[in-house]
C-alpha cells in the first residue's frame, strides 16, 4: 500500500520493487489530527513528506493575521522539499484537514538517494515544474478570473483529486469549510458563499458539509474560463 503510494506521485513513480523497498525502509511515519499542525512556516525544516491517507493544506498568514491556502495536498503528494533545495525556512505552515499519515524522509537521504538516479531527479524537476506552472496560473487567474470563475477552478482541481463519479454527479469530499475555500480562491467567505449558492441555483452542483456534488461538469469548466 505505501510502496504503491510512493509510486502514486510522480517523484518516485519510476521505482521497481526493490528501489521502492529500499527507500521505504529509509523513511518514517508520522500522523496529524484534523485541525493539527506539522510545522510553520518559518520553521527550520529537514524532512520532505508523503501523504499516505488524508488531506492537508498549505497556508501562509500575513502581518495582520489574514490567512492563504497555497494549495491542497492528498495522498500521493509530497511536500517539504523547497528548504532542500533552496536552503531556508518553510515556506508555508502544513496543517491536517482531516486526519493524516505520512510518510517522511531526510533531506539529507533524499540527496543520497538521488545520486545516480536521474529518473528520481527529473520527477522532482518535474513536479517542481507543475508547481511552478500551477502557481502561475493561480497568480493570473487573481488578476484576470472572478472569484465564481475561481471558485470553479478550485472546485474542479478538488474534484480531479478527491472526486467520485456516481450517478447524480461527481461528489467531492474536500473537507474544507466555506472558510478554508474561501482562503484557497483569495475571496471573502461572503463573496465565496455568493459564488457557491449561485451554481446551486442554477442546477450545476448541490452543497453538503464539507463537499459538493457538480452535476453539471461542463458549465463548471466553462465557468472556470
Ligand atoms: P518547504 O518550504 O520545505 O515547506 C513548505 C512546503 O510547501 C514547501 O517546502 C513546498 O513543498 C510546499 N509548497 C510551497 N508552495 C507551494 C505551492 N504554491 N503549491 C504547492 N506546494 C507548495
Amino acid at each position: 500500500m505505501e510502496n504503491d503510494v510512493l509510486r502514486q506521485g510522480t517523484l518516485f513513480s519510476s521505482l521497481d520493487d526493490e528501489a521502492a523497498d529500499a527507500l521505504r525502509a529509509s523513511m518514517g511515519e508520522a500522523t496529524l489530527r484534523r485541525g493539527d499542525t506539522l510545522f510553520h512556516e518559518g520553521d527550520s525544516g529537514d524532512k520532505l513528506y508523503i501523504v499516505v491517507e488524508g488531506k492537508v493544506k498549505l497556508g501562509r498568514t500575513s502581518s495582520d493575521g489574514r490567512e492563504n491556502l497555497l494549495a491542497i495536498l492528498g495522498p500521493g503528494q509530497m511536500f517539504g522539499e523547497l528548504s532542500l533545495f533552496d536552503p531556508g525556512p518553510r515556506s508555508a505552515t502544513v496543517s491536517a484537514v482531516t486526519d493524516t499519515s505520512f510518510l517522511s524522509l531526510a533531506h539529507e537521504d533524499l540527496l543520497k538517494w538521488l545520486e545516480g538516479r536521474p529518473d528520481v531527479s527529473r520527477g522532482l524537476l518535474l513536479q517542481l515544474a507543475s508547481r511552478l506552472r500551477r502557481a502561475n496560473d493561480v497568480a493570473a487567474d487573481l488578476v484576470f478570473s472572478d472569484v465564481p470563475g475561481r471558485v470553479a477552478k478550485a472546485l474542479l482541481d478538488l474534484a480531479d483529486r478527491f472526486g467520485r463519479t456516481a450517478d447524480d454527479g461527481v461528489h467531492v469530499h474536500h473537507d474544507l469549510t466555506q472558510e478554508e475555500l474561501a482562503q484557497l480562491v483569495g475571496a471573502s467567505r461572503e463573496t465565496v458563499n455568493k459564488a457557491l449558492a449561485d451554481f446551486a441555483s442554477r442546477g450545476w452542483l448541490r452543497l453538503e458539509p464539507r463537499s459538493v456534488v457538480i452535476m453539471d461538469i461542463e458549465r463548471m469548466r466553462r465557468r472556470s474560463r
